[in-house]
């Protein structure tokens, strides 16, 4: 005798059925298990509502008529439940898709990229800043300079041999790109007139490309221009700056030297910011780190901006950025400054 066969001797309770349904339906918890559930009790082939009916026949008949009603009453219980639950499972897969589209304002915002300013504009700000506590302005010029103004009014006529020491780059004839910021001086001295103190910072170009040179690169450049100007001028004005600059113990020592705009000339070294003069691997051993080149305004140049030299004399200096800023934050290629490789300008 099969499981089929039996229970089809002795139906089952309906009325006892409907307890096992709700039991069955609470432990549901997805579409999936609703579908099972209700192939299970109201399949049409093999579902438990239509195998109780079926077994309509082997009831007494005196008990068919309240057999009958009672699976009646568990197929209703039945659809009612599937209803019901189904209603609840879609309910709760809405409650679901709003949760996970809903914006959560407790989380923490995401930060936007900001950008840092350059470390070689940090050295720049820095000068700017110290030399304005001296009185000096900011003046600038153009990148894309006259020979007369990079050159000849310089005291660099054509031919002259100091136009080779500054690997210029030429581009159309009488234009190229300035090799230092000197000409914003002579602009500066063209359109106004004495007293005159201003830096010029700024970007310029020399053929030279290795581990501390690159083609391009930033000066700042200064310039004092009034009656009764002096050397000593030059060299206090020079030593603040660079002990303000590097550290108030800093040595400042001047060596003679030649530029064809000013005469005399100097160059100027700072002792080693890393040994503090002992000697070591940036200096050379020497102690010193060159850092500027400075002179008295040569009067020719004076003369050709229109300026009386036998009443105004002026002090002036050059200085690249980019070494110092190579030695303050320990940049050992002047190129990784101008590669904007993040990983590097982040650390500054
Ligand atoms: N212009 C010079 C250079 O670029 C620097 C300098 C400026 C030297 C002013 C003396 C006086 O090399």
């Amino acid at each position: 005798m099969t499981p089929e066969e039996a229970s089809a001797q002795r139906p089952a309770d309906p009325g006892a059925l409907a307890g096992r349904f709700e039991e069955e339906a609470a432990a549901v918890g997805d579409r999936g298990g609703w579908d099972e559930l209700r192939i299970r009790w109201m399949g049409r082939k093999q579902g438990i509502v239509r195998g109780l009916l079926a077994n309509m026949k082997d009831v007494p008949p005196q008990e068919r008529r309240d057999y009958g009603q009672a699976v009646n009453r568990l197929k209703t219980a039945v659809e009612e439940g599937l209803e019901r639950l189904e209603g609840e499972l879609e309910e709760r897969e809405r409650a679901v898709a709003q949760r996970s589209a809903a914006v959560d304002v407790t989380l923490p915002g995401r930060r936007p990229a900001v950008g840092a300013v350059h470390p070689t504009n940090l050295v720049i700000r820095d000068m700017a800043q110290i030399f304005a506590e001296l009185g000096f302005s900011v003046a600038e010029g153009p990148e894309v300079e006259s020979d007369y103004h990079n050159f000849t009014a310089l005291n660099m006529p054509p031919d002259h041999p100091a136009r080779d020491t500054q690997d210029t780059f030429f581009l159309d004839p009488g234009r190229v790109l300035r090799t230092h910021t000197s000409p914003v001086q002579i602009r500066t001295m063209e359109a106004r007139r004495p007293p005159i103190k201003i830096i010029c910072p700024g970007r310029v170009y020399r053929n030279d490309n290795d581990l501390r040179h690159s083609p391009m690169f930033h000066q700042v450049e200064g310039l004092a221009v009034a009656e009764g100007i002096t050397f000593a001028d030059l060299k206090g004005t020079l030593e603040a700056f660079l002990k303000r600059l590097f550290h108030p113990d800093t040595g400042v020592r001047l060596r003679p030297s030649y530029f064809p705009f000013t005469e005399p000339s100097a160059e100027v070294d700072v002792t080693c910011p890393f040994c503090d003069g002992a000697g070591c691997a940036t200096c050379s051993g020497s102690g010193w780190l060159e850092i500027l080149g400075a002179g008295m305004v040569n009067p020719r140049v004076l003369e050709m901006c229109d300026i009386d030299p036998r009443r105004y004399s002026g002090f002036a200096f050059g200085m690249g950025v980019d070494r110092v800023a190579m030695s303050r934050y320990g940049v050992p290629n002047i190129r990784m400054l101008f590669d904007n490789d993040e990983r590097l300008l982040r650390q500054i």
